[in-house]
């Protein structure tokens, strides 16, 4: 795996597990491009980060998605390495009417829907390159659902298997397919969740995560799960109704 001097943007590294990822790709000698929706954020990354380079766009808004596409031909000439990293984790509670619809829809939107959008519109650049990879950053959840967030599991799942199905597809066009899925990890979007009784669920540090990745990353392993993620493939395989009852030993999220 080529490890320096290649374009990576990163979909959503202005906060947590993306911003981990840029820091390690740039730390490697690589020009990192990374995408938000709030600004500001965006902003104070690149102060503290000068070589890391921003752009505010939505991952579900398909003209900001194809004016990227277009700004980084222009300014980098194309990128080698994507990450599909943007996500957001609503807690729901499926047996209440009162539920926010559209924000369930939106989920699915930013978490499934955005980065098959993504790779439509990256594959020319990406079939450019001699070193094409696209990453997905799926979750442990994947492998076994985690009641609290339903319609996430839902989506980190449909995204395993999506990342499976490409990857035989994308393989005569030189891009490699590489899925990583995070166990919990310190960031804001675990920040909700009711899991904290559970010493085996205790989020990991986000450069932490990074580290892992990195070392797997370059030795070329396809599917990298770190932490508690390597016995929820296991267990979800071997015994998953215990497995999913000592996960969700609270199904039902705090004030949802
Ligand atoms: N933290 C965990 O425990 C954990 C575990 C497994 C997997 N993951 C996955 O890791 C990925 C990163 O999550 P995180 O934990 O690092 O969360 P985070 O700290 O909340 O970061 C999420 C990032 O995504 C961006 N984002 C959200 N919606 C977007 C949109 N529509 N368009 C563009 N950017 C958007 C956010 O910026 P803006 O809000 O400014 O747009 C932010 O930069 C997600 O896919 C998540 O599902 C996380």
């Amino acid at each position: 795996m080529k490890q320096s001097k290649q374009i990576v943007l990163i979909t959503g590294g202005s906060s947590g597990i993306g911003l981990a990822l840029a820091k390690k790709f740039s730390a490697n000698d690589n020009t990192v491009i990374i995408t938000g929706r709030n600004l500001s954020k965006l902003e104070n990354v690149q102060k503290e980060f000068p070589n890391i380079h921003i752009f505010q766009s939505d991952v579900t808004d398909d003209a900001e998605v194809r004016n990227l596409v277009d700004d980084i031909k222009d300014k980098f000439g194309g990128v080698n390495i994507l990450i599909n990293n943007a996500g957001i984790m609503n807690l729901v509670d499926a047996g209440k009417e009162s539920n926010d619809l559209q924000k369930q829809m939106q989920e699915i939107e930013i978490n499934y829907n955005s980065p098959i959008r993504l790779l439509h519109y990256f594959l020319p650049q990406l079939k450019n390159s001699k070193h094409a990879v696209l990453v997905n950053v799926s979750s442990g959840l994947a492998y076994v659902p985690f009641a609290q967030a339903p319609v996430y599991s839902g989506t980190k799942s449909a995204l395993h298997f999506w990342t499976q199905a490409i990857r035989p597809q994308l393989k005569p066009h030189h891009i490699k397919v590489v899925e990583l899925l995070p166990p919990v990890v310190d960031t804001p979007l675990a920040h909700g969740a009711d899991i904290t009784e559970d010493d085996n669920l205790k989020p990991m540090p986000p450069e932490k995560l990074a580290d892992i990745f990195w070392k797997d990353f370059i030795r070329g392993k396809e599917e990298i799960t770190p932490g508690i993620s390597k016995q929820l493939k296991l267990m979800g395989r071997l015994a998953p109704k215990f497995i999913f009852k000592r996960l969700n030993k609270k199904p039902i999220p705090n004030n949802k």
